[in-house]
Parts: C-alpha cells; sequence; structure tokens
C-alpha cells in the first residue's frame, strides 16, 4: 500500500510543517454508552449503592457478573473494585504459603508484581518474548521454585497460556491470566482470561471496558468462585434470594477477605459499556489492519508480532517499534516526534520491573522480609528483551482507532517520516 511522505521536509519537533493539523480531532476517550445516563439514574434512586446496601431490587453488580463470565464464555465472574484487587484475590484464593514465589513477566504495569507483594508472596521476575511482549512458556524452568504465573497479555498481544500451562500444570504451578490490557482477545476461539485457572481484568478508566476504576476475576472452578466472592467482601457470599431491607450477604467465613466490593454506579456502568465493545474492537481492528498494511514497506518500523493462534485482537496500548534510533535520545525523542507530528500523544513503556521507580518494595516497612528477598533475587539478573521493547517501543492509545481510515493515513505518514529521520541518524544501541 502506497504512502505519500515528503522525504525532505523537517520534523515538526524540529519546527517543520506537523502531518496533521493540530485542528483535526482524534476521538476522545471514554466513549458513553447510550443507555449509560438512565442505569446511573437508576442506581441513584435505588437508594441500592453498594451490594452491601439492604436489599431493594436486582444488583448491578450481579447483574454485570452474568454478562461479563458470558461475554467470555467463562463459568464465574466475580467483580471488584480494581484491576489490583482482582490480581490479588485471585492469587489468595490459590491457597498458597507465606513467601511463596510467583513469576511475573518483567514488562507490565508494576500491579501486576505489587498484588502478589500485597498477597503476602515473593514476585519473580522473567523476560519476555521480543515478538510478542508477554511471556513465553520458556521462562518457568529457570525457576524450579515456584509456584504460581502471573501471565500478562501485554499491549495487544497475547501470550501462549496453553503452552506455559503445558509446562506449568505437571510441576503443580497454577497460571493466572492478568488480562487487564486484553478484554475480548481471542486465543483459538477462547476468551483471554479464560485460558488459565484464573483470568483478572481492569476496568480503570483507560481500559477497552470501564467504569472509572473497575475490575473482575473470572474462573471456571466453582470452589474458587466462592471463595473469590469472600476474598473481596469481608468473608461474605451472596444469600441468593433476600428479602427487601436485608443484607444480601451472608457470613460465611471459610476464609478471611477484606473489601474489593465494586459500587453500584460502576457496575450499572459496566453493564452499559459491555454491549459496546465488540463494535468498538470491529473499528480500532480494522484501523490497525490498515495501519499494518501502510506501515509494512516502511524501513525502520515494525507492529509487534500476532501468533496465528491469537484470533481476535483487543488493541489497548498499541506499540509502534522504532529500529535503529538517534544515538542518544531513543524513544523518548520518537515519541515526542510522533505526537508532535499528530498531536496525539504518543508515548513510550514503563520501565521493566526491575528498575521500574514504582516497585521498590523496600520503602514499605510492613513487607520488609519480602522486599529483601526482591532485592536479593532480581541483583544480577537482567531483562533484554523487556529492555528493548522498553527502549523501542512508543505506544499509542486505543483510542487513536476508533476513528477514520484518514487517520490511520496521517499516523502512517508520520510514523514513516519519524523512522526516516532516525534511520539518518541512527547509531544502533
Ligand atoms: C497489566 C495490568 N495489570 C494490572 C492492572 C491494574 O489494574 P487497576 O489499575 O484497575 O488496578 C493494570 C492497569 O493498568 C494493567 O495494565
Amino acid at each position: 500500500m502506497s504512502l505519500h511522505v515528503d522525504a525532505g521536509a523537517a520534523l515538526a519537533i524540529d519546527g517543520g510543517p506537523p502531518v496533521r493539523s493540530a485542528e483535526a480531532p482524534w476521538p476522545r476517550w471514554p466513549v458513553a454508552a447510550p443507555g449509560a445516563e438512565d442505569m446511573l439514574r437508576q442506581v441513584l434512586h435505588s437508594r441500592q449503592w453498594a451490594i452491601t446496601s439492604p436489599h431493594e431490587g436486582e444488583l448491578f453488580e450481579r447483574r454485570f457478573a452474568e454478562m461479563f463470565a458470558g461475554y467470555l464464555g467463562a463459568r464465574h465472574c466475580v467483580p471488584t473494585d480494581h484491576g489490583s484487587s482482582a490480581l490479588v484475590i485471585a492469587l489468595e484464593s490459590l491457597g498458597l504459603s507465606e513467601g511463596d514465589a510467583v513469576l511475573v513477566p518483567a514488562l507490565t504495569w508494576v500491579a501486576t508484581a505489587t498484588a502478589v507483594l500485597r498477597a503476602g508472596l515473593l514476585p519473580v521476575l522473567a523476560d519476555i518474548d521480543p515478538r510478542t511482549g508477554s511471556m513465553a512458556a520458556g521462562a518457568l524452568s529457570e525457576h524450579p521454585d515456584i509456584r504460581a504465573v502471573v501471565v500478562v497479555h501485554w499491549a495487544c498481544g497475547m501470550a501462549d497460556v496453553p503452552a506455559i500451562d503445558a509446562v506449568a500444570a505437571p510441576r503443580g504451578i497454577a497460571v493466572i491470566e492478568d488480562a487487564a490490557q486484553a478484554h475480548g482477545a481471542r486465543w483459538a476461539g477462547r476468551a483471554a482470561g479464560t485460558l488459565g485457572r484464573l483470568g483478572c481484568f481492569s476496568m480503570q478508566h483507560s481500559k477497552v471496558l470501564t467504569c472509572g476504576e473497575g475490575g473482575a476475576v473470572v474462573t471456571g472452578d466453582e470452589v474458587l468462585a466462592g471463595q473469590l466472592e469472600e476474598l473481596r467482601a469481608d468473608s461474605r457470599r451472596y444469600r441468593g434470594r433476600t428479602p427487601v431491607g436485608e443484607l444480601p450477604l451472608a457470613e460465611t467465613a471459610t476464609t478471611m477477605g477484606a473489601n474489593f466490593c465494586l459500587s453500584e454506579f460502576g457496575a450499572a456502568l459496566l453493564c452499559a459499556q459491555l454491549p459496546l465493545l465488540d463494535a468498538q474492537h470491529v473499528v480500532r481492528n480494522r484501523n490497525y489492519e490498515l495501519l499494518r498494511q501502510l506501515l509494512a514497506s516502511v524501513a525502520g518500523v515494525r507492529l509487534l508480532d500476532r501468533p496465528p493462534e491469537q484470533d481476535a485482537l483487543s488493541l489497548y496500548e498499541v506499540p509502534i517499534i522504532f529500529d535503529p534510533l538517534p544515538a542518544g535520545s531513543g524513544n523518548t525523542w520518537a515519541a515526542a516526534a510522533l505526537t508532535a507530528e499528530i498531536s496525539m500523544r504518543a508515548y513510550p513503556p514503563r520501565a521493566p520491573l526491575h528498575r521500574s521507580p514504582l516497585l521498590q518494595p523496600w520503602k514499605k516497612s510492613t513487607i520488609a522480609g519480602l522486599a529483601g528477598r526482591f532485592a536479593a533475587r532480581h541483583r544480577d539478573r537482567v531483562f533484554p528483551h523487556a529492555e528493548y521493547l522498553a527502549r523501542h517501543a512508543v505506544l499509542l492509545h486505543h483510542s487513536a482507532f476508533l476513528g477514520a481510515e484518514r487517520d490511520m493515513r496521517d499516523l502512517a505518514r508520520a510514523v514513516a517520516k519519524v523512522a526516516r529521520h532516525a534511520e539518518r541518524t541512527a547509531g544502533r544501541d
């Protein structure tokens, strides 16, 4: 597919003309579903603002749990207040012992690792597969002591969970999917989150399905589902039919939970937003495919590989990988240059977790024991593939893909322009 780029034009970051006028709008995020306002008003006037409220009528929280489980093809769904809490209770439900080691990819949002610490366990970092950005099965063999693995479907890619599970299951290692960035992605027809023992989702503002702050755990295991309910509602479970004015939660207390409940406002919003999701996937994926074709012949830039088994894509943060990059500047420069060309924020991935300023457990005195073990375990370790993507990728939010074909043509021209300048001044690192 042909792409016209003015080879002589200066970059917008250097004062040249941008590829796209700052006046041309990009889609905004989030997009409120048509029924959202009505549902929120219903909650407002119901006097039932939480699952801990005296019973008045059907809970949106129950409705959303059923809808989301149905959407994914999961047997059970337990909504939570955040994706991080979803991870914490998923880990707690496994019944591991204090300080057990849990494998986590080095390239992910920090919450994947902090959830492990919050569950009283030790995060052990693994490098990722540079083609997909997610963990590969080989990572498990380097750590004989791990008791669980949290696999992250990173930035539009998917990890090969069946391959990871084939290594994990014979060793009694539980596989949790962190599908916080992958609502609706599918691997050989199965939804992300339903391939492992437990799947965790975030419905925080930037996610493709959002209510501002929210989350959910899904599982096919009925016993775990009951535990998850207690772990997120101070040791209480739904009691089924509840008389008006009585509490819908019974103090079953087979384990000890905490309060990670999703509010009725969040649940109502999710009930309204979920029916939009697949139509948005169609628009985003069509635009992404066009971008892929437009960039196919552009030197110095590529998109992540998509394994043939991943038969449905859920765009989240879309990585565009620049290689080569100018000596001494790297992808921070590329992100700024791209932003200046199209007036849409492009940004580098966050630092891999072994050097992330957000993951310094020694700054929290209540987990000093785990912090010491974490520091000792990672002192001499390197994560070259995570480092490569952290230094060469530039990310775009999925909302950039919700607009028209013209947006992709502008984006591709801008990427090609930046890549050409990068090549001219390149020094490979
Ligand atoms: C991979 C991953 N895991 C976990 C989380 C945590 O979700 P939340 O922010 O809803 O707690 C996020 C959120 O960005 C994420 O991207």
